[in-house]
């Protein structure tokens, strides 16, 4: 199944009008492959309000995934929805394309591979951060071998918790929340584009007693109920021998650790924030034995500049119709996942776990390629 070269625009339907949703829709307009179609959500009103700035038809779920008039679906619901909204786009014949993380668990979300993979559906999934330039100009020094051999890395992200500054964070602290399944899948997935797939894990992890309020919005000053581990420690082991350290808090106030490094025989690349898309790479690369080398920002090599999120679900729709696999897929999203629920798990057994699923790294973003005029 595809559409052929220079096909109208994928018609897009976007589920779930809440926060994260005005980013996309900034995107969806510049972004010539694509074309919001129609929106929904839960809630009638805010789903009325986006249409009617976004200059679309807001729908409710039933509706929008029952008009053949959408070809895909972009999943902006919150993490307990993302398995449910995901099949029901998937069962009406829609392309998928959702928030992380993929669902909430691997069981939850092989069904959601299995059902892309009869009609020649494409799923794909956030985050495509990581194919902007920061994170491929990364990958693009590494693999040109300036670092000599890569030997380990080391990321670190913290905060005190989203309930500082997001209007209804309660779904950070319950199941496919809390800050592994949170920011794990900008660091895992850019880790895994890095060095390839995880085959090992070991972890810890751990709450405190610390009550939340939330901080912002009407609801500001309310409990948050705390239902998962908010400090997480790992180590992966990648397949082809790399070790990445990892710490993902949502218990830290001030942190002067390094957000991203890599280590490699002959120096280190400071990796740039995987949230965002275009942030510079610095590289230091050994010279003289005897001296600490300096790091320098390198110019731009790789990745889709000036990006924002939706570019992935361009590339998605650009792979449909030149059939080459599209680079924020389902298989690596559900990777990352295999990967955070081995972490928790091995985390709470004291253990260390193998790994089962696996994926190939995707194809590097060339400079130049140009997702806005497709
Ligand atoms: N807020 C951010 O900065 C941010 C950044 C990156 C990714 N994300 C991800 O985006 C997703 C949404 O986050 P958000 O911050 O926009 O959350 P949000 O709570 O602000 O918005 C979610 C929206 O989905 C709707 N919804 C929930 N269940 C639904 C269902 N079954 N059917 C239809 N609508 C439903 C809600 O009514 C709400 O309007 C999450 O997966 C989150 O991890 C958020």
């Amino acid at each position: 199944m595809g559409r052929p070269l220079n096909a109208t625009p994928l018609r897009i339907g976007v589920i779930g009008t809440g926060v994260i949703s005005a980013q996309y829709f900034a995107q969806l307009s510049k972004l010539a492959n694509l074309r919001l179609a129609a929106v929904a959500d839960l809630d009638a009103a805010r789903a009325s309000t986006a249409a009617a700035e976004q200059g679309t038809t807001a729908m409710t779920v039933d509706e929008l995934l029952a008009d053949p008039d959408i070809d895909a679906v972009l999943n902006l619901t919150i993490p307990a929805a993302h398995a449910e909204i995901g099949l029901r786009a998937l069962a009406a014949g829609k392309h998928l394309y959702t928030e992380k993380p993929l669902a909430l668990t691997t069981a939850e979300a092989r069904p959601m591979l299995a059902a892309a993979d009869a009609p020649g559906l494409r799923v794909g999934s956030a985050p495509d951060t990581v194919l902007g330039t920061g994170i491929q100009t990364a990958r693009a020094v590494l693999d040109s071998g300036r670092i000599g051999d890569p030997v380990g890395a080391s990321v670190h992200w913290s905060n005190s918790g989203h309930e500082a500054w997001h209007p209804a964070p309660e779904f950070y602290f319950q199941p496919g929340g809390g800050p592994l399944f949170d920011m794990g899948p900008y660091y895992l997935t850019s880790l895994i584009t890095l060095f390839g797939p995880v085959v090992r894990v070991s972890g810890t992890v751990s709450r405190s007693g610390r009550e939340r309020t939330i901080a912002t919005g009407a609801n500001a000053g309310a409990p948050v109920p705390v239902n998962v581990d908010t400090h997480v420690t790992a180590l992966l082991e990648h397949a082809n021998g790399v070790t990445s350290t990892v710490t993902i808090s949502f218990e830290i106030w001030a942190t002067r650790a390094p957000q991203f490094e890599v280590y490699g025989t002959a120096g280190t690349i400071a990796v740039p924030d995987p949230n965002l898309f275009s942030d510079p790479v610095s590289v230091a690369v050994a010279t003289d034995p005897a001296a600490e080398p300096e790091f320098v920002e390198v110019p731009v090599e790789a990745g889709y500049a000036d990006a924002g999120r939706g570019v992935g679900l361009s590339d998605l729709a650009r792979a449909i119709d030149t059939g080459r696999p599209h680079r924020a897929s389902g298989a690596l999203a559900f990777h990352v996942l295999d990967v955070m629920e081995s972490v928790i798990r091995a985390g709470h057994e004291h253990s260390t776990i193998g790994v089962t699923s696996t994926v190939e790294r995707p194809e590097p973003v060339p400079l130049g390629a140009d997702p806005w005029s497709w």
